[in-house]
């Protein structure tokens, strides 16, 4: 990342053109034919040659056989311009996570507001387990990742502007470009790696009401919530990681939902010796009663 960014300023306008034009073909084709790049670019093909050679050599794009793929750094370019030239960051930190699905970096603006930039890199570890649960088909019959990261950040940035006005206690999503997620750094813990609370039951009362918040007025499950997930700043928890949240009439979202529940039921009796059970919780969140029992 830091690589990509330092190569910013060595990208001219042809660069750009090229890269744009690479980007607008990624679902027709798995290697796009350079035929077809000078085409949509008005480009000669001697330049758009040597466009591509450097980008290349920047990592940007991959030559195969029949022609030049984007690859995810040349996405993370693309993405990265973007914001800088929506003026709302101005330069980029160090990398703080590093998931499975994704690498958050940190980002400031032109005034030292702080932010983080997640951005989705699906498809980088487990191939199979993938395809199996996000399906993307392309006109060229195959599946591309970028499209694949693309759409997980639309999804995520979607249920962070659905949560965030209704009070959900998300990190406020600022802008979205490509398969990146601009949003507020919040200071503060996973809470799996917290060892001690002085008031455990006060932090799950607030993680279920939360989670109560987003199904009966946002109307949403997260659908991967865990300690994991779930950052703590000393005073309030936050709900992190939507890509994967499902519609309350979903038909899964009712399993969904017991699920998100019992891992943070669990985690929080093992850790801190809280108990509250699944029933108390679940008829809680669904407006069915209006006291969640926790001792
Ligand atoms: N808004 C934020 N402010 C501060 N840190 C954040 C923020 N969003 C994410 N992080 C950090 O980045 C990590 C990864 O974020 P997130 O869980 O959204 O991505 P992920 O790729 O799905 O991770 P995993 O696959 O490991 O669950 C978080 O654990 C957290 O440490
Ligand atoms: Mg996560």
């Amino acid at each position: 990342m830091d690589q990509v960014a330092r190569s910013l300023a060595r990208i001219e306008s042809e660069d750009w053109a090229v890269l744009y034009n690479l980007e607008k073909l990624i679902s027709s084709y798995e290697f796009i034919p350079i035929d077809q790049v000078i085409k949509a670019s008005n480009l000669s093909k001697e330049e758009v040659e040597f466009r591509l050679s450097k980008l290349n050599e920047m990592n940007f794009v991959i030559r195969g056989a029949r022609g030049y793929s984007l690859v995810s750094s040349g996405l993370d370019a693309i993405a990265l311009n973007a914001f800088v030239k929506r003026n709302l960051i101005s330069a980029i930190g160090k990398p703080i996570g590093m998931g499975k699905e994704s690498d958050v970096v940190e980002a400031i603006n032109s005034m030292g507001r702080e932010y983080v930039i997640k951005f989705y890199r699906i498809g980088r570890i487990s191939f199979r387990a993938v395809r199996k649960k996000r399906r993307y088909v392309t006109t060229f019959g195959g599946h591309h990742w970028l499209i694949v990261n693309i759409q997980a950040a639309k999804k995520e940035y979607d249920a962070l502007k659905k949560l965030s006005p209704i009070g959900v206690s998300v990190p406020e999503a600022i802008a979205r470009e490509r398969h990146a997620i601009l949003m507020k750094k919040i200071v503060g813990s996973m809470l799996s790696d917290i060892k001690v609370l002085d008031f455990p039951a006060k932090v799950l009362q607030d993680i279920i009401d939360n989670v109560k918040l987003a199904y009966t007025v946002g109307g949403i499950v997260n659908g991967d919530l865990s300690e994991y997930n779930i950052l703590y700043d000393g005073e309030k928890v936050w709900i992190i990681d939507w890509p994967q949240y499902v519609d309350k009439d979903h038909p899964n979202s009712s399993i969904l939902l017991d699920r998100d529940l019992l891992n943070i039921l669990r985690f929080f009796n093992k850790r801190f010796k809280v108990d509250c059970k699944l029933e108390s919780a679940s008829f809680y969140v669904r407006g069915w009663s209006d006291k969640l029992e926790i001792f």
